[in-house]
């Protein structure tokens, strides 16, 4: 059973055996899916390996930074006309949609859900698909990634390190029936990807807190720090991604040279992995049933490299990435999330 993704998979490895070094790229594919395997068996969710991974990609809303009580005021936005109290804002069946002329309809369990347990798509997706660094971009995605991604919540085989970064998908996918899951993803397949991560390289950055939803934003009143080995992604603008506004996107704030490294690694695998291109596709904008990596939340690519290499991210599709992310360090990751995101989505 775990053999035969390898079997029809087996054209993916082709490239990577002509760059040389194919041999033993191959061996350490069939090496690790006994062990996959036999972590499922077991029904080992743990770490597989034992180093702790770094907060930077697990932000965590700290005590006391969450929203204040909502005062009733209309909040607005430039952009749109439009006015939500902050409760409206938040509902998580029926979010706010503050330029619905700029996408297609969106079908109900997109905009509304299914109450109780089916959180409407645009809450944390956003009508734009692109999503918070916390959650994940939609566009670019497959029909059938997207029911594969659902079947692996509602099955435990996609997790992650933090229980708290899986559980609304795990809830929402254990009730949502097969035909909204399509219903959703042929609305997000439809989409234009936007630029909405701005990377800039620095060696210091604002200083910051985890609010509410995990998102780390700027201290208002706050100095600056070194970056050192870690990621930062904030709002552009902390006021217009708390009203949900799709027109105000994201800087990631990466160590100096951390772009360049990304792009060597992804291209030539570095001796220690694959070349990303050969199944993520030319400029890493998808290929097939596999997902784009280009211009997405660099936070959102190193928690899915983090939690496939830590065992948590695991199902059929996963095990081809298991020999990628098998040898790289947390500078790898940080490196290789920074490139991506600097790429066009
Ligand atoms: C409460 C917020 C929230 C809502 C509502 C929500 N999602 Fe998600 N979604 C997330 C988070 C957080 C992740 C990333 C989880 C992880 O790290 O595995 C995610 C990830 C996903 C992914 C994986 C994307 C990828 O690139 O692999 C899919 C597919 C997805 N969501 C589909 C949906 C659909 C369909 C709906 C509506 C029925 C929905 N989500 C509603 C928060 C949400
Ligand atoms: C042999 C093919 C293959 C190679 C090479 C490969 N990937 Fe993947 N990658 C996949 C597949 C297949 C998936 C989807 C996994 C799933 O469905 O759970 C994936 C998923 C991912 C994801 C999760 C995306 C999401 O939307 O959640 C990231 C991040 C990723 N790959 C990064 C990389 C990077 C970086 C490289 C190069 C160092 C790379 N991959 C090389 C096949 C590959």
């Amino acid at each position: 059973m775990t053999e035969q993704p390898i079997v029809s998979n087996a054209w993916l490895y082709a490239p990577a055996a002509s760059a040389g070094n194919g041999m033993q790229k191959n061996e350490r594919v069939r090496l690790t899916i006994p062990i996959v395997a036999l972590a499922a068996f077991l029904g080992v969710a743990g770490p597989v390996n034992a180093q702790e991974p770094p907060a930077w990609a697990y932000p965590l809303m700290e005590e006391g930074r969450g929203r204040g009580p909502d005062d009733g005021t209309l909040l607005s936005t430039p952009d749109s006309d439009l006015e939500f109290t902050q409760t409206e804002i938040n509902d998580r069946f029926n979010p706010p949609d503050w330029y619905p002329d700029e996408h297609p309809p969106m079908p109900e369990v997109v905009a509304h859900g299914r109450p109780p347990l089916v959180r409407a798509c645009a809450q944390c997706h956003m009508p734009h698909g692109m999503g918070h660094p916390e959650s994940s971009s939609m566009v670019g995605l497959t029909v059938n990634y997207v029911v594969q991604q659902m079947r692996n919540y509602k099955s435990g085989e996609r997790r992650s390190l933090d229980d708290r970064r899986h559980n609304s998908m795990v809830e929402i996918a254990s009730d949502i029936t097969e035909h909204e899951v399509r219903e959703a993803a042929e609305y997000f397949a439809q989409l234009t990807p936007v630029k909405w991560v701005t990377v800039i390289e620095t060696d210091r950055v604002p200083e910051t807190y985890v609010g509410a939803g995990n998102m780390r934003h700027a201290e208002p009143e706050g100095g600056m720090e070194p970056i050192g080995q870690r990621i930062v992604e904030i709002p552009e603008d902390s006021h217009r991604a708390e009203l949900r506004d799709s027109h105000s996107g994201f800087i990631a704030y990466v160590p100096p040279g951390s772009v360049e490294a990304g792009r060597e690694l992804a291209a030539t695998g570095g001796g220690k992995t694959l070349q990303c291109d050969i199944c993520h596709g030319p400029d890493l904008r998808g290929l097939a049933d596999i997902p784009p990596l280009a211009g997405r939340s660099p936070i959102y690519t190193a928690r899915q490299l983090l939690d496939i290499k830590h065992g948590v991210r695991t199902g059929a599709a996963a095990a081809l990435m298991v020999p990628v992310v098998a040898n790289l360090s947390d500078e790898d990751i940080l490196n290789l999330a920074a490139y991506a995101a600097s790429l066009e989505p």
